[in-house]
């Protein structure tokens, strides 16, 4: 498989009071052309502002508030998005890589139509035809599956469900032919049988256009099914990453075994439904040690003290515990 992304290192501070403070820690991730990602973790784990650090959106230090400094390397195709100059970003966001998020139904205009909202984003949009423009607009309307897409084209946000919201949204990234799809919580705000329509839609539009997805949900169903490989994170730290299977089969980070644990299973007496103490931590973490450890039922004085790297354990599978070995032999959670 052929590296599309290469986030390398990546740090991401905000300036509150004058202080910097960290809210991702030093997170690499990386993606391959036509592969599925997944980014799980609690809320506030750090996971949007990763993939917003990614797509250069943060206003960086120096610009109007809120105030970003974002740190290490994104390499996107080989060039280092962190270092292109907002032209050649804006070129790549859309063009390249596109988003969708968990509101979709608030993320369109409310005094656009439809369709001139899914065409304007098209770079061709000033030159080309109006039938031309509509043309692309209707054919990716009806790819995502709006009914009578050309009439709809006409209609306003308010006249659309929360599903057609989130195809309308879909229509919009993929009018451009990304090879990069950043889908936020895509179906967390839709009730399960439009969640199911949606995910068999992003099945479907990743095969017609061999789009690679950074996917990021709390939804650990949503990941079984949908991701090749899956990123842990924990306040602000990938924990645990793996293939999907050896995430879901074997698990070693406590955090990981405990988000599994929180979901109740009938099949399986591995996981008893149990969940994880504690509140997830805010920024500024200020957590001694591994930042896991005020929460985790396997820690040890030195857990307190010596901060875990993310290494290979297994065949890649990388994991950051200081008792990765002794819990390995354990047969239950
Ligand atoms: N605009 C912002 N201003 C200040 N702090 C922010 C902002 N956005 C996020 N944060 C902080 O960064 C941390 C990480 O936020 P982020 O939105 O990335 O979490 P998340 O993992 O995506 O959570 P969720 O699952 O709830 O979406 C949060 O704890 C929050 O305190
Ligand atoms: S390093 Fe210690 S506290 Fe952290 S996850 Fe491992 S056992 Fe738990
Ligand atoms: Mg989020």
């Amino acid at each position: 498989m052929k590296l599309l992304l290469d986030a390398k290192n990546i740090r991401v501070l905000k300036r509150t009071n004058g202080d910097l403070m960290e809210i991702v820690d030093g997170v690499n991730l990386t993606i391959n052309e036509g592969e599925t990602v997944g980014l799980v973790g609690e809320t506030g784990a750090g996971k949007t502002i990763t993939a917003f650090s990614v797509l250069g959106i943060l206003q960086p230090i120096g610009e109007a508030k809120p105030l970003w400094k974002v740190e290490g390397e994104v390499l996107f195709k080989g060039k280092d998005l962190l270092r292109l100059s907002k032209d050649e970003m804006r070129q790549i966001r859309g063009n390249e890589i596109s988003l969708i998020t968990q509101n979709p139904i608030a993320s369109l205009h409310p005094l656009d139509m439809i369709g001139y909202q899914t065409g304007e984003t098209l770079d061709e949009y000033k030159k080309a035809e109006f039938d031309e423009i509509m043309r692309l607009v209707v054919e990716h309307l009806g790819k995502v599956e709006i009914a009578d897409a050309k009439e709809r084209s006409s209609d306003f946000r308010h006249q659309f469900s929360g599903g057609e919201g989130q195809r309308i949204l879909l229509a919009m990234a993929l009018i451009r032919n990304p090879s990069l799809l950043v889908a936020d919580e895509p179906t967390s705000s839709l009730d399960v049988t439009v969640q199911r329509q949606i995910l068999e839609l992003l099945k479907a539009m990743k095969k017609h256009f061999n789009l690679a997805m950074l996917l990021i949900t709390h939804n650990l169903g949503v990941v079984a099914e949908m991701a090749d490989r899956v990123y842990v994170m924990y306040a602000g730290e990938i924990v645990e990453h793996s293939d999907v299977t050896t995430i879901f089969k074997k698990p070693l980070h406590p955090f990981t075994r405990g988000l599994l644990g929180s979901v109740p299973r009938i099949d399986s007496d591995f996981f008893a439904f149990e969940g994880i103490s504690g509140d997830p931590p805010r920024p500024p973490y200020r957590i001694s040690g591994c930042k896991f450890h005020p929460r985790c039922k396997y820690a040890t004085p030195s857990c307190k003290q010596e901060s875990p790297e993310l290494a290979e354990t297994d065949s890649k599978h990388f994991v950051a515990c200081l008792r990765v070995d002794e819990i390995r032999n354990l047969k239950k959670r």
